[in-house]
């Protein structure tokens, strides 16, 4: 056989059969049938080539010698690819770059508390707490809200079956979610002498039909300032800061007159925010029958109290256009904020 041909067939096989191994065994076969020094097929051409003519011998040797690395190196290589132990398809790649880590962000609606009690410290405001599971005497007596007004209505208000509360009987006193945060007034006044100056932020519930205003649970901030002299310019200067303080310089206030059982005179609150004036709640000076219920002298002492809706600012700020999207869970939503 000629031998720049067999050393040619020999390269294309070779090289053939280190490409199909598939396994450390098999290139090990294919290692000794190539290139096993005893009597593997490159022995076999050293012995035919041994017989070409002294001048061809230079030449052939070159060949022979470029052959046997090239075979040498592919063999080497798929050697070393075929050692790798192979990746379980789950393992673990630590190379892989991490996946950043979900971070929440806070409720619009809460964001909108923190604003506020932010807003009102700097006022000088002290920022408190009152249960949200309140009597008749907190939400209703004690704030001047007599026996027949409707608002004590069941059909208005969640009152608790109080016999299924342990230690509770039947003729003790309605317990209920409170309806408004001026409970809160009632409580610190209870507790502390004057002067006051309170805000108070939480929910209230009322079972109203859900519509895009309305929801049986919502946010108010509630304000109480007492002291010697507190006076209606105060209460509109107040509310005057926090609208700016909030919605920024070009906001105008309002009031106009109302009726609230726990203040009198009473106004309802209105806020002009860009063309639109919004209804944000209710204010107006401390009725003296509510701090005869709590023991201070109407005679020595006066004082304001206002309560906003939360949701009507943050929905406002945000354009968001039905309040029940505050209360849905829904990530898309609540993502955005
Ligand atoms: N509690 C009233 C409500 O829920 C709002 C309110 C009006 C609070 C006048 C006040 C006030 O403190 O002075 O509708």
């Amino acid at each position: 056989m000629d031998p720049v041909a067999a050393l040619g067939e020999y390269q294309r096989e070779a090289l053939a059969a280190i490409e199909a191994a598939d396994s450390p065994e098999s290139i090990e076969a294919v290692r000794i049938e190539f290139l096993g020094k005893k009597k593997g097929r490159l022995r076999e051409l050293q012995a035919v080539l041994g017989q070409v003519s002294p001048e061809e011998r230079p030449v052939i040797g070159k060949q022979f010698n470029s052959v046997r690395n090239a075979v040498q190196t592919a063999l080497e290589s798929r050697q070393k690819q075929l050692s790798r132990p192979k990746q379980a398809a789950d393992a673990l790649d630590v190379t892989l770059p991490g996946s950043p880590p979900q971070l929440g962000t806070r409720h619009p609606v809460t964001q909108t508390l923190e604003e506020f009690r932010d807003i009102m410290g700097r006022f000088g405001f002290l920022v408190v707490d009152g249960p949200e599971l309140e009597d008749d005497q907190h939400n209703f007596a004690s704030l001047n809200i007599p026996e027949e007004h409707p608002a004590r209505d069941p059909l208005e208000n969640f009152y608790l079956a109080t016999a299924a509360i342990a230690g509770r009987g039947l003729d003790e006193p309605p317990v209920l979610l409170r309806s408004q945060t001026s409970t809160v007034q009632i409580r610190v006044m209870e507790h502390t002498p004057p002067p006051v100056r309170i805000v108070s932020l939480g929910r209230v519930y009322r079972p109203d039909t859900i519509d895009a205003t309305h929801h049986c649970m919502f946010h108010q901030m509630e304000g109480l300032m007492v002291g010697p002299d507190v006076t209606m310019a105060q209460l509109k200067t107040v509310l005057q800061l926090f609208a700016r303080a909030y919605l920024g310089e070009d906001v105008a206030i309002r009031f106009r007159p109302s009726f609230f059982p726990f203040t009198e005179p009473s106004v309802e609150v209105d806020m002009k925010w860009g063309d639109i004036w919004l209804e944000i709640g209710g204010a107006g000076m401390v009725d003296p029958n509510v701090f005869r219920a709590v023991g201070y002298n109407p005679d020595e002492v006066s004082g304001f109290a206002f309560g906003l809706g939360i949701e009507r600012f943050c929905m406002r700020r945000h354009n968001i256009p039905d309040i029940r999207w505050l209360y849905e869970n829904d990530i898309r939503f609540l993502q955005q904020f």
